[in-house]
This record gives structure tokens, C-alpha cells and sequence, in this order.
């Protein structure tokens, strides 16, 4: 039994700011896209379009401050088979989710 068409990761209108001296940075501004189990997702871009950004608020080591995210949901189903906001989820529990 395949579980392909499987969503397990789902980022949607996710917002990444920086504040700066400068102001705000909105380095991510609406990023929606969705990954289901079995595909690899390339992301391409020009330098500094915010693919590292994107990247790194998925997987929450946004240093916060001086970035944040202010909108949108990152849902992600981990082994536990269990969907979860990584938006809101503890640090400890994000812990896990990364591994070592
Ligand atoms: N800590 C930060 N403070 C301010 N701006 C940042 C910070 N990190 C990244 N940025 C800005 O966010 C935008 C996206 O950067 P990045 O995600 O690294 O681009 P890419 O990986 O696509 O080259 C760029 O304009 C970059 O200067
Ligand atoms: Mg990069």
C-alpha cells in the first residue's frame, strides 16, 4: 500500500520579515507551495529572491529577532503521522522534528 498524493509538507502565504536600520525587510512575502510524500521539490531562483529564507523558516533556525514570521502556516506531517503548524510548535518539539 503507497501513500503517494500524500501532502507532507504544505507552506501556505508564509511571511518572513527582518527588521533592520533600514527598515523592514520582507525577504518572503506569500510563499505557498506543497510537497507530498515521495517527490523532491527543487526551488530556483535569482540570488536573493528568498529561497534560503524559505528554507530556513521551515525549518524554524530563522534567528528571531531580528526576523519573524508574521503570516501564513507551515503544516507538516512528521513520523508520527500527526499534522502540525510548525509555525507554533514548541522549540523543544521542533527539536525532535529536525533530528540530529
Ligand atoms: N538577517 C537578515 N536581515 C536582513 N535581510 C535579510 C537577512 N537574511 C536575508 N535577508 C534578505 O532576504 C532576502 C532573501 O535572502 P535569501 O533567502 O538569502 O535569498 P536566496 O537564498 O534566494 O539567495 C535578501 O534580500 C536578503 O538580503
Ligand atoms: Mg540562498
Amino acid at each position: 500500500m503507497t501513500h503517494s498524493g500524500t501532502t507532507l509538507l504544505a507552506v501556505n502565504n508564509l511571511k518572513t520579515y527582518f527588521s533592520t536600520d533600514d527598515g523592514v525587510v520582507k525577504s518572503v512575502d506569500g510563499v505557498t507551495f506543497h510537497i507530498n510524500k515521495g517527490e523532491t521539490l527543487a526551488v530556483v531562483g535569482e540570488s536573493g529572491s528568498g529561497k534560503s529564507v524559505t528554507s530556513l523558516s521551515v525549518m524554524r533556525l530563522i534567528p528571531m529577532p531580528p526576523g519573524k514570521i508574521v503570516d501564513g502556516e507551515i503544516l507538516f506531517i512528521g513520523k508520527d503521522g500527526v499534522q502540525k503548524n510548525l509555525v507554533n510548535v514548541s522549540e523543544a518539539e521542533m527539536r525532535k522534528i529536525r533530528g540530529n
